[in-house]
Parts: C-alpha cells; sequence; structure tokens
C-alpha cells in the first residue's frame, strides 16, 4: 500500500514514520510512504504557499495553486481516472469525521491513499472541494497542523495490511474489536517490585488463561469504557437468545465472537445485525410484525450509508415470503448452515502434506498470492474478482499445491463462513476437497472460532463432504437475499 502525504514538512513526517513497525514495513516493501513537499509547487518567486484570508480574520490561508499541483503530481502519477474513480483523498482536519479502527479498515482496503496536511489557518475551500474524498479528523482538539494526525492515520491503517504485522491475527483480535478493551499483559520476571504476575497465567492451562483474560477485558471495559462495555452486554444478551436454536444462527453468533457485528435491533428473539466486514445484514424472527420492523429498521440502516442494493440473510421461510412480496428481493441462495461444533482439531494425517520430504504425494496447503488471482477467478466464478482478489490480499484464501502447480482453493467469506472450495478438474477424486477444509477448519479453531459453512439445497456432493467432516447441519433453511432500496 502506498502512501502519499502532502505536506509542508516532509522531514516530519518521513521522521516519524520511519522507526518501529511502519518503518520495517517500509523498508520490506510491504508498505511506502513519499511525502511530497507541497511548497516544491508553489509558482510563487518566494516559494510563499500561504496568503491572507478574504473578508479578513487572524492567520494565513494555504493557497489552492501549490495544493491542487501538488496533488495533481501524485494522481496522474499514481493513474487517475484509469479506472474511473477519484483517488481517495484524505484531509486531516478537526472538522471531519472522526477516525476509527472501523475507518481503518476500510482505508487499508486502497492501493494508494493521498493525505493532505494542512497548515495555518486552514486550506482555500476551492481546491478541497476539488480534490478531498475523506475529512477525517483524530479527535475533538485542535493541533497545529494535520502532519501528526497523517502519522497517526498512516500507523493505524498501514498495520493491517496484510504482511505488515507478524501475526496477521493480532491485527484483527485485540482492542476494540467486539467491543471489548484489551487484557493485561505481563512479562518475566514473575515478580518485580513485591508484584506478581497473577498466577493462572503461570499454570499452563490454555482454557483457564482463555478465562481469566476475558474476565479482565470484560472488567476493565466496564471500568473504562462504559460506552463500549453497553454494548458489549447488548450483544451479550443477543448471543443468548441465539443459542437456543444454535445450528440455525452459527453466523450470527460468530459475526459477534469474532467481532464484526453490529447491533441493529433487537427485541426479544427477534434481532437484526450488520456485519461491518461484508455489509451485509442478518436477521432473525418470531413473528411477522416483529420481523418486518426489523426489516425497515435495516432499510433505514443501509439508506444512512447510501447503498442501493443490500445483502440479506433471512433465517425463516415465511420472512424470505415477506421480503418478497413487500420489498420485491431475490433470493440468490438457500442453504443451510453445517457447522462444526467441536472443539478438537480434524485429524490431517494422510491429507495434507505437513514436513520436508515426508508424505509423497498429499498436497501441501499454503495462502494464496496475487499471482494466483487469475487462476482462482477462471475457476470459481460465484463471486467476482474483485471480492477473490479481496480475500486474496486478507490472507483468507489457501490453495492445495503439488510443488508450484495450484490444484484446488478454499476460504473464509467476508461474513466468517467456509466457502468457495473447489478443486480443479483434473485433479478431482483425490481428497483434496476433504484436505482444504480440513485444513480451514483447523485454522478457525486455532483462531478460538466456530466453523461453519453454508450449502446449497440439493449440493449432495458438498452435503457428503460436511458429513465426512463431522459438521452438523441446522433442520431449518437460510436464505441469502438482494433488496433493493429506493425501488
Ligand atoms: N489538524 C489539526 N487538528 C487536527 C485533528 N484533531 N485531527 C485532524 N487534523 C487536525
Amino acid at each position: 500500500m502506498h502512501f502519499h502525504i502532502l505536506t509542508l514538512f516532509p522531514e516530519m513526517v518521513m521522521h516519524g514514520l520511519s522507526e518501529s513497525v511502519i518503518g520495517r514495513a517500509l523498508e520490506r516493501g510491504i508498505l511506502s510512504v513519499s511525502a511530497v513537499d507541497i511548497r516544491d509547487f508553489t509558482l510563487d518567486k518566494h516559494r510563499k504557499t500561504d496568503d491572507y484570508p478574504y473578508g479578513g480574520g487572524a492567520g494565513m490561508v494555504m493557497q489552492a495553486q501549490p495544493v491542487y499541483d501538488a496533488w495533481k503530481s501524485v494522481a496522474d502519477r499514481i493513474g487517475r481516472g484509469k479506472s474511473g474513480a477519484r483517488v481517495r483523498t484524505v484531509y486531516l482536519t478537526p472538522q471531519g469525521r472522526l477516525f476509527s479502527q472501523e475507518l481503518a479498515k476500510e482505508l487499508a482496503k486502497e492501493q494508494d491513499l493521498i493525505l493532505l496536511c494542512g497548515h495555518y489557518e486552514g486550506v482555500d475551500e476551492r481546491v478541497l472541494e476539488e480534490i478531498v474524498t475523506d475529512y477525517v479528523s483524530i479527535g475533538d482538539y485542535v493541533l497545529t497542523g494535520g502532519e501528526l494526525p497523517a502519522m497517526v492515520l498512516t500507523d493505524a491503517v498501514g498495520r493491517l495490511v496484510p504482511g505488515v504485522l507478524n501475526n496477521q491475527m493480532s491485527a484483527e483480535t485485540e482492542t476494540f474489536h467486539g467491543y471489548l478493551l484489551e487484557y493485561p499483559q505481563y512479562s518475566r520476571p514473575a515478580e518485580w517490585n513485591g508484584r506478581k504476575v497473577p498466577a493462572v497465567l503461570l499454570s499452563g492451562d490454555r482454557k483457564k488463561v482463555r478465562e481469566w483474560r476475558l474476565g479482565q477485558s470484560v472488567e476493565r471495559t466496564g471500568a473504562r469504557r462504559p460506552d463500549l462495555y453497553r454494548q458489549y452486554q447488548r450483544l451479550e444478551a443477543c448471543l443468548g437468545v441465539l443459542r437456543r436454536e444454535k445450528l440455525h444462527h452459527t453466523d450470527m453468533t460468530e459475526l459477534i465472537a469474532r467481532g464484526q457485528a453490529e447491533l441493529i435491533c433487537a427485541d426479544g428473539a427477534d434481532i437484526c445485525l450488520y456485519d461491518k466486514n461484508s455489509g451485509a445484514y442478518f436477521h432473525t424472527a418470531e413473528s411477522v410484525p416483529k420481523g418486518l420492523a426489523a426489516l425497515a429498521a435495516l432499510c433505514e440502516h443501509a439508506g444512512g450509508r447510501c447503498v442501493q442494493e443490500i445483502l440479506l440473510a433471512l433465517h425463516q421461510d415465511f420472512m424470505a415470503e415477506e421480503a418478497r412480496r413487500q420489498y420485491e428481493a431475490e433470493v440468490l441462495m438457500e442453504c443451510r448452515q453445517a457447522v462444526y461444533t467441536g472443539n478438537v482439531k480434524l485429524p490431517v494425517s494422510g491429507l495434507i502434506r505437513s514436513g520436508e520430504g515426508a508424505e509423497e504425494g498429499l498436497p501441501a496447503i499454503r495462502p494464496l498470492g496475487p499471482e494466483h488471482l487469475s487462476c482462482v477467478a477462471e475457476h470459481y466464478d460465484s463471486v467476482d474478482r474483485e471480492y477473490l482478489d479481496d480475500q486474496i490480499r486478507r490472507e483468507q484464501m489457501w490453495g492445495a499445491f503439488d510443488g508450484e502447480e495450484l490444484l484446488g482453493v478454499a476460504g473464509i467469506h467476508k461474513e466468517g463462513s467456509i466457502g468457495m472450495l473447489t478443486v480443479f478438474p483434473e485433479h478431482r477424486g483425490k481428497r483434496l476437497g476433504k484436505a482444504l477444509e480440513t485444513f480451514v477448519v483447523n485454522g478457525i479453531l486455532e483462531c478460538g472460532f466456530t466453523p461453519y459453512c453454508q450449502i446449497e439445497e440439493g449440493n449432495e456432493i458438498s452435503m457428503r463432504l460436511q458429513k465426512s467432516l463431522g459438521l452438523y447441519f441446522s433442520g431449518e433453511k437460510l436464505y441469502w437475499m438482494k433488496l433493493r432500496l429506493h425501488r
């Protein structure tokens, strides 16, 4: 990912970002930061970039021309207009949308990001109107310029880019994820200054350690961030309700467990969640009136996001019918949920190559890279290329390989289900599907989550595979639907 920072203080920005984790990612070429000196673009013979504000008032205003020309030098270079889209250009200002982990995740999907740092009393409004796509503030206080906010944003976004942190899961499962703050951490020595490390952390009992950490997170969130704690409590109450029909609601309980869920509404057994990762809505209902009220609430939420079309997972036949009748929603897929309910990993022996030289003839399974995109897209067309590209970049897709030859693939969908399982035609019948799914199931278990997939009605081959792996099927159907707003 490339950050282009338009600034009057390029050295400040480059120094600030050249150390530690981001510095190492720059050295390894995973990220790049270029600080573009706005002063280099002024046409003024004294290299001036600011002037007095029209209408009077204190301070100086950064002029439009040097800012625009600096921006254009970058936009032209990175191919603005290649795809017809505007380059994402963030102006750091206390008047912007409050920066959050959610926005960091959204921005981390971009290939290039231009950050504009203001100074003095601001920037001529006309150039902002011309180039800025996002106004972002890092907090309700005023700094002397946009350089520190640009560095904050670069750090928070950069660390989410795959490969920047050694362990990608640690970027995904930490503070704020699922509305809980992180638990306290300790390192050696076991006693310092008369203070001992909590005994449970020395016990070696991983289950007890997990429980203790969760307890600490809950307690800490309650004490330090009552706003987040209330959200956590509301989602916990939903979990209690959803678990009454565990298999049928695993998609929804996993959204909560994985920290992706935003609660749209909850009224007893009628619950609607928004998945912050995929943008899809998940809806379960006990009765038509309450179900319709929840449907109206989610349409309002989607309206606020300015989307025209929404993806919706409905968990009751009667609601699928209502959505069809009242909203002209279209059924994309009728399926059943299959869930791995155990917590012991599946055996891999005889399925997956695990060591060098051993297990002749078995596939090695490893993450896919961007170089595999075309091959995957050729064999799997149920989702578009952009989606596959996204999932590969986020390290959510794996391939079965014989040496360098790709034999088949599987992955995790944005909302969390295992999917995109495809064995290429000439390699079928070699238990590669089982090998791939086993690998993904075990990976999800390692993260402490519940593996599940959604099997389209009538897909007997996949049903047999799920049963052979020990997954249990929900008795009820789930409907993926597409609903158009503002018909
Ligand atoms: N520029 C000055 N103060 C700022 C803030 N709080 N956030 C973003 N940009 C700024």
